[in-house]
């Protein structure tokens, strides 16, 4: 069968339409930069030596392409990865420290981003003791600036703060420093009470935000806590009811960045953002599980003892066979599934998962 040319002309045409709308669609900033803890951690961690905030053995990984552990505390994908998809990359960035540590440091970095998120990760540089180790946040920024200043190596100085300020600067912080005080044996708990902690760690990340803006950064996309007081390893052992004082301090503290975010705006120009609130999406979770397909909220999938939170997601322990239906993957984190959810909820959504714009909106303000 022949075509005439004119047929061939309009399947050109076709095709070039196709790949033309398929390549604007597809990436829709010019690059991702994500700053943060596990929830968020896409291998930075398998880098470090002594850290017990590590997810590189199974079962984590399970569920992702190729069932192979990646260092991301999931049993698949994360949110990092789907707001990655969201915004029309195949996958999150890489991690930092897998793209410093290859032998051949010649090569610069990508210019579509890097993920500096570190698992046991907090606010404050002392939460990550807790896990012996960990990149915390200031310290991240630190190894931002080294990608900053290869941007500017790579595009010039002018072009590159053109580039930052179409990118996105995601970060999801606070749950680790929120655990660090939480926990049964915490000095800062006898050294300051909860507002006054909650108050120094929204100051705390606001310095941080200031220092991204001098270095380009535009674009925010700024988690709150979740309901961390829900997680497994926060449930009372006995009733199994939510630890309400961590999940209050929470809210607080997400009563706060938002404040913050705010009075920040005014002061930092060009400054967008989109505050999501974890909180509020998981609560929902929690309340009507139904709604999203979960039937259990309260145990982990993989882990050991009572809700599966007494020992964690370790080779030896046991894991679920639904994990579709699980809120929580580990004793900490979501499952693939939550996480996914998530992200649907607060990339198109509307006001209070996302203030005062979704993340699509943050994309094209
Ligand atoms: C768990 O609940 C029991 C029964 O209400 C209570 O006695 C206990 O103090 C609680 N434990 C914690 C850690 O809150």
């Amino acid at each position: 069968m022949a075509y005439n040319f004119s047929q061939m002309n309009s399947f050109f045409f076709f095709l070039l339409f196709v790949f033309c709308f398929n390549f604007s669609d597809a990436q829709k900033v010019p690059a991702m930069y994500v700053f943060g803890d596990s929830l968020v951690d896409v291998g930075n961690n398998n880098y470090l030596k002594i850290s017990l905030a590590k997810a590189d053995f199974r079962h984590n990984g399970i569920d992702f392409p190729g069932g192979t552990p990646t260092g991301r505390f999931s049993n698949g994908k994360n949110a990092a990865d789907f707001i990655a998809e969201k915004v029309g990359f195949v996958a999150s960035p890489p991690p930092y420290l897998s793209l410093v540590s290859k032998s051949s440091n010649s090569d610069a970095f990508p210019i579509t981003g890097v993920s500096f998120a570190s698992g046991g990760a907090g606010i404050f540089d002392g939460t990550d003791e807790l896990f012996k180790q960990s990149i915390p946040l200031n310290r991240q920024v630190v190894h931002y600036t080294t990608v900053y200043d290869d941007l500017v190596q790579q595009l010039g100085s002018s072009a590159a703060q053109v580039h930052l300020s179409k990118s996105l600067f995601t970060v999801v912080i606070g749950s680790n420093d929120m655990f660090e005080f939480f926990k049964s044996d915490s000095d800062l708990a006898k050294r300051t009470t909860p507002q006054q902690y909650v108050d120094s760690m929204v100051l705390a990340l606001k310095r941080v935000l200031k220092r991204m803006h001098y270095f380009g950064a535009r674009k925010y996309v700024i988690t709150g806590i979740g309901a961390v007081g829900c997680c497994p390893s926060q449930r009372n052992q006995t009733t199994e009811e939510c630890n309400e004082e961590a999940n209050t301090w929470s809210v607080k503290y997400n009563e706060g960045l938002k404040t913050m975010l705010q009075g920040l705006k005014s002061e930092l120009k060009g400054m967008e953002y989109s505050y999501v609130d974890v909180y509020k999406v998981f609560a929902r979770f929690i309340e009507t599980p139904s709604t999203y397909g979960f039937t259990e909220v309260k145990s982990a999938c993989c882990g050991l003892g009572n809700l599966k939170a007494q020992i964690p997601c370790v080779p030896i322990s046991t894991y679920c066979f639904n994990r579709r239906n699980h809120v929580f993957w580990d004793l900490y984190h979501p499952t693939e599934a939550a996480a996914r959810i998530f992200v649907d909820t607060v990339f198109y959504g509307t006001q209070p998962f996302a203030i005062p714009m979704n993340v699509n909106q943050l994309i094209t303000a």
